[in-house]
């Protein structure tokens, strides 16, 4: 399957990850070198999407180590470290999973600053191998939902830029495409910073998938036009409830489905679920810079003066959900 590679390790054990505020103008590997850098690249989504988020801050809590002498030391720059990557992003439950896992480990290890490194570089390569797993599964328990022929509507970007691996959202276009089935991948734009039209057309098509951009006012006439079989997304974090945080816009998606009488997935794996948030009004909303909305890269669209509201992630109930794509397989809501 072909999907871009996204994050990985320099020759000098620093982080390197594909710069997506580039995309898809630029295809450039940005090295991160310090806990500082990694948290600055979540926060700028430099690097995005949850189960990535999760996996480049795990990766990044190596560079915690770096100027380590003891153990002491390496102790307190751990604890620093985890704090700032954990509060880059208040969403996605997966970054607080990952680094969960980390913990654990640490919390069995006892030996010196070299031994230290070495169980917090093992579990995040495991994190990232578990994450690419997952997605390949992901794929196969949704497979059965695209048929010959099948339209599908996604949104932002649930793919290989999101996980490193094929996926979640995306995982069963990739499988479908890969059996010789034709499709057609409906993507909305997902302003304001684009991620539908710079990330998920981009890798679609670079995987020779027939991909639609649409406008995100397009949204409910496209699904009201009856051409799409379902729609597939993606989650930040899912409550014990079964509500759904994800990409601004998706609530309005999701409405306008459960109206056209359009089946709507969310492709997850178990690190974005999230048994202690009861409902999904209690997941915290990311509200995001003015300017992202006032203007893109150096275009001006708005008033710099005018008033703005941008949050990046909505929550859908779960009474409009059909059912979630997980590892373990096709889970459908009975009501
Ligand atoms: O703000 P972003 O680009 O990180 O938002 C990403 C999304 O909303 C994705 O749909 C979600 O993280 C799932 S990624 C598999």
């Amino acid at each position: 399957m072909d999907y871009p590679a996204v994050i990985g390790w320099t020759a000098d054990e620093a982080v390197w990850i594909l710069d997506q505020t580039l995309l898809p103008d630029r295809e450039e590997h940005r090295e991160l070198d310090s806990v500082d850098a990694v948290a600055e690249a979540i926060r700028r989504l430099r690097v995005r999407g949850a189960p990535l988020i999760g996996v480049a801050a795990a990766m990044g809590m190596t560079l915690a180590l770096r100027d380590c002498a003891t153990r002491a030391e390496a102790l307190v720059a751990l604890e620093a470290a985890d704090q700032q990557l954990r509060s880059a992003r208040p969403t996605a439950v997966n970054l607080g999973w990952a680094l969960d896992r980390i913990r654990r480990c640490l919390d069995r290890e006892l030996g010196d600053v070299p031994s230290l490194r070495q169980v917090v570089r093992s579990q995040a390569d495991q994190i990232r191998e578990d994450e690419q797993a997952n997605c390949e599964k992901i794929g196969v328990a949704g497979l059965p939902l695209l048929p010959e022929g099948a339209g599908v509507m996604t949104i932002c970007n649930a793919g290989a830029l999101a996980t490193g691996g094929l996926g979640t959202a995306t995982a069963p276009i990739y499988l479908a495409h890969s059996e010789g089935r034709r499709l057609e991948a409906i993507v909305p734009e997902t302003r304001p910073l684009l991620q539908g039209a710079r990330l998920t057309a981009w890798e679609l098509m670079r995987a020779g998938i027939s991909a639609t951009l649409i406008p995100d006012g397009a949204i409910a006439s496209r699904l009201a036009q009856g051409d799409v079989t379902c729609a597939i997304v993606g989650a930040d974090r899912i409550a014990a409830n079964g509500d759904v945080a994800n990409k601004i816009g998706t609530l309005g998606l999701a409405l306008a489905a459960w109206d056209a009488k359009v089946p709507l997935y969310v492709a997850a794996p178990r690190s974005t679920f999230d048994p202690h948030c009861p409902t999904g009004a209690e997941i915290p909303i990311e509200l995001r810079d003015a300017d992202e909305v006032r203007g893109f890269q150096n275009t001006t669209t708005a008033p710099s003066e005018v008033a703005v509201w941008n949050p990046a992630f909505d929550v859908t109930p779960a009474r409009l959900i059909t059912g979630y794509i997980m590892p373990e397989g096709l889970l459908e809501r009975v009501e």
